[in-house]
């Protein structure tokens, strides 16, 4: 076969008349006595095929009856345009066909499949243009996300996964075998680093990497590995600087996908993409607890102290969009207990001593952690002591010994943004793999 450049399939009408060469997957087939008819999908739409059965052999790869579903396919041919073609309204009268890979006749999945069975053949079900979707928002969303850092001169970190000790608490670290020093654990967040960074005096900063959490939980919002996208930033008044910042990026993240996806996520998912407005509410937590208390909530016996059920956080979420017309809140003024050692507390207020500290709740889910931190070191290690971790941790007390500028930040999980702009029911289906306590494959 002569190699002719290859026409995208989505531009094929503009070749009405002529002769293109198409590459993509067979995805459905239909075998008339003379005739076979292909629907050939690549990533940009589907077209038919047709080919005549008595073709020359030594144009076609396989009897044309025979391509089986699935296969990887490089076909030529005549473009004709025909608008009662079900697939894309166009059709490549096929000179010559070659099977670049042949599936099995069966697949093991299609669409109606059980979700863990569409995991384990993941690379089938993304062939699927509403799964691979998924994935086209979460890299516009990447893109929105530097921009603005571009913007606004951050600069990028890529901090070390294997850690001397756990960036965030005890219980939910991989440990692994690490040669002469023992073990090292696989970092929860890059949160010591991305601090180390402003005593280093970079002022604003962000990383987009893996963070591991061994936890046992099989919610659909939480992996065992995900994509964890951190900001920090010095020179802040308070939290409310990280707030400000957050919100703002995350409207122009927003924007940026309405614009690139609105149209086919509104297609595939039924779901439009609003970009809120700004400043979102934010609710202390002591007010939360009344909200949904007087709205008839009990909270959970089980949730910790001072915390609220997630039963209570959807409550709030619905109070929030009807009164306050924001699907967005922040959260904010958890007590100290709840929060890692390194956040700041307010100036005490008497009793329980309260933290300078945010969640960021889209659609009644936590998508974000933030706080200021403590940076000054004498304070720190009293804290670092009361938590227990003062000895492991003494190489990050350390940042704060030659001065520190006062800072914050957040961390945001990316897929459970993925999953909340498509409104899907799990994060399983808005990262390209998975996983979970009970999936390491593929
Ligand atoms: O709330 P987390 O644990 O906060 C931190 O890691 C802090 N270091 C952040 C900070 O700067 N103070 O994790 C941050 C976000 C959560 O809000 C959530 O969106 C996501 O990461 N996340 C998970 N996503 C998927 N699976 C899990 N197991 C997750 N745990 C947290
Ligand atoms: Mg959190």
């Amino acid at each position: 076969m002569t190699t002719m450049p290859r026409t995208m399939i989505a531009n094929l009408v503009s070749h009405e008349g002529r002769g293109a060469r198409i590459c993509g997957f067979v995805t459905a087939r239909r075998v008339l006595k003379r005739m076979v008819f292909l629907v050939v999908q690549d990533r940009t739409g589907e077209a038919q095929v047709t080919i005549e059965r008595r073709m020359p052999a030594e144009s076609l790869d396989a009897t044309a009856a025979e391509i089986s579903l699935g296969s990887a396919v490089e076909v030529y041919g005549t473009v004709a345009v025909n608008p009662s073609v079900k697939a894309g309204g166009v059709e490549l009268l096929a000179t010559a066909l070659h099977v670049a890979g042949a599936a099995e006749p069966e697949s093991p999945i299609d669409a109606a499949s059980a979700p863990e069975l569409q995991l384990d053949w993941r690379f089938l079900a993304l062939r699927r243009p509403r799964n691979r979707l998924a994935l086209e928002v979460q890299t516009t969303i990447e893109h929105a996300m530097r921009a603005y850092w571009a913007e606004h001169a951050y600069v990028e970190l890529h901090s070390p996964k294997l850690m001397h000790s756990a960036s965030e608490s005890g219980s939910e670290t991989f440990r692994t075998d690490y040669f002469e020093l023992g073990h090292a654990y696989l970092a929860q967040s890059p949160q010591f680093y991305k601090q180390m960074a402003m005593a280093a005096g970079l002022e604003r900063v962000f990383e987009i990497g893996p963070v591991f959490r061994a936890e046992p939980s099989m919610t659909p919002r939480h992996a065992t590995e995900f994509t964890s996208v951190d900001v920090e930033m010095s020179w802040i008044e308070s939290h409310e600087d990280v707030m400000r910042m957050e919100e703002q990026w995350l409207r122009q993240i927003l924007s940026a996908v309405r614009a690139d996806h609105g149209e086919a996520i509104a297609r595939e998912f039924g779901v439009e993409v609003r970009v809120p407005e700004i400043p979102f509410p934010r609710i202390a937590m002591a007010e939360a607890h009344e909200r949904v208390r007087a709205a008839g909530h009990v909270i959970a016996p089980t949730t910790k102290e001072g915390d609220i059920d997630p039963e209570g956080e959807r409550l709030l979420a619905r109070l929030t969009s009807d009164e306050q017309r924001s699907e967005f809140f922040f959260l904010t003024d958890y007590p100290s207990p709840l929060r890692p050692f390194y956040h700041m507390r307010h100036p005490e207020r008497g009793g329980v001593p309260l933290t300078k500290s945010f969640d960021l709740m889209w659609k009644g889910i936590e998508i974000t952690t933030g706080a200021q931190r403590e940076h000054r070191h004498d304070v720190l290690v009293r804290q670092a002591e009361d938590a227990g971790v003062r000895e492991s941790v003494s190489y990050y007390l350390d940042f704060f010994r030659y001065g520190c500028p006062p800072h914050g930040g957040f961390g945001l999980g990316l897929a459970r943004l993925v999953m909340l702009v498509l409104e899907l029911p799990s994060i399983r289906e808005a990262v390209f793999l998975h996983r979970s306590p009970n999936r390491l494959t593929p």
